[in-house]
């Protein structure tokens, strides 16, 4: 069944020039039958750098608006129009705007995962690949960051800069909690625990590295260890194993399930490139603010 859905979407993908992009986190079959997999920061590249005319969004809806920002000329697919992240959902535009008034002049550092609109207003975007990075070349010691204060945290660890936060995170990688880690690493003590900047910091100091999605399967790639502790999303172990196959990777917790990364099936890929629905695009005037914040980040 699954093989006959992944033929007839290859067959679609040629007849009308598309490519699938699909987020580390997704299902493993859609990973599969995706052009190309990566992190947020990877996904966008490639969006703003291919010649095919439809981009086949697997992953949740602020990464589909990003594509569209980049892309405004392309028609960008997201198969699961309710595929969103609570994170993204957990600044508006409204608030941003009173927090902004409150504080003296100072960039605004957005994280990829917010809406298009949030980005509009803001100095500068970053992913979890380049935050530190980000932070780091603005000419101001002090910043605001938003959405999620966790990956505020850690920046503010890793650029001696102030950061103010605001109070978003991800339902996921928050739950994390010490006990849970500190009881993994005691279960596979020869296992280097990996974790995503969105876990807290209580648990960004007990790992050995703390990555992106892709950056974790570099350094898992690279590294000279064979078993790893996964502190990110659960759908990463499916691209770690089937690109380490050697290897041994234990999540840190079964908890850490995306479950907007997991709506999109097959049956809704095929579909969404049949009828070319449901189509994302950002209005122009959002789009060119948004643009320029996210441009800025891309030159980085
Ligand atoms: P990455 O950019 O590291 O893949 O993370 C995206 C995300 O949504 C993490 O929860
Ligand atoms: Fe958003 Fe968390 Fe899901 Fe990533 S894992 S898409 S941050 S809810």
């Amino acid at each position: 069944m699954n093989r006959d859905v992944s033929d007839k979407i290859r067959i679609l993908v040629r007849q009308k020039n598309a490519l699938i992009l699909a987020h580390n986190y997704q299902p493993p079959e859609i990973q599969d039958i995706a052009d190309m997999c990566g992190d947020s920061l990877e996904l966008s590249i490639k969006a703003a750098d291919t010649d095919a005319e439809i981009i086949v969004f697997c992953g949740v809806h602020f990464m589909a608006e990003t594509a569209s920002i980049l892309c405004p000329e392309k028609t960008i697919l997201l198969p699961r129009t309710d595929a969103g992240c609570p994170m993204a959902d957990m600044v508006t535009t409204e608030a941003l705007e009173e927090k902004i008034k409150s504080m003296p002049e100072i960039p605004v550092v957005t994280y990829v995962n917010s809406s298009a609109a949030v980005k509009a207003m803001s100095t500068i975007c970053c992913t979890s690949a380049n935050a530190v990075k980000v932070v780091q070349s603005l000419d101001a010691n002090e910043v605001l960051m938003v959405p999620d204060r966790n990956l505020a945290a850690y920046t503010a660890g890793h650029t001696g800069k102030k950061v103010h936060f605001w109070d978003g995170f991800c339902p996921y990688h928050d739950r994390l909690d010490p006990d849970t880690v500190s009881r993994a690493k005691k279960r596979y003590p020869e296992a280097l625990f990996m974790a995503h900047p969105e876990c807290r910091p209580e648990i960004t100091a007990m790992a050995d590295i703390v990555t992106s999605t892709s950056g974790m399967l570099e350094y898992a790639g690279k590294s000279e260890s064979d078993e790893f502790i996964v502190g990110t999303e659960t759908g990463l172990i499916y691209a770690l194993e089937k690109a380490n196959p050697a290897k041994t990777f234990h999540p840190a917790s079964e908890h850490m399930y995306c479950q907007d990364m997991k709506k999109i099936t097959l049956a809704d890929i095929e579909a969404s490139l049949k009828n070319l629905s449901a189509e994302v695009r950002v209005a122009e005037e959002i789009r060119i603010p948004a643009l320029s914040a996210v441009k800025k980040m891309l030159l980085i």
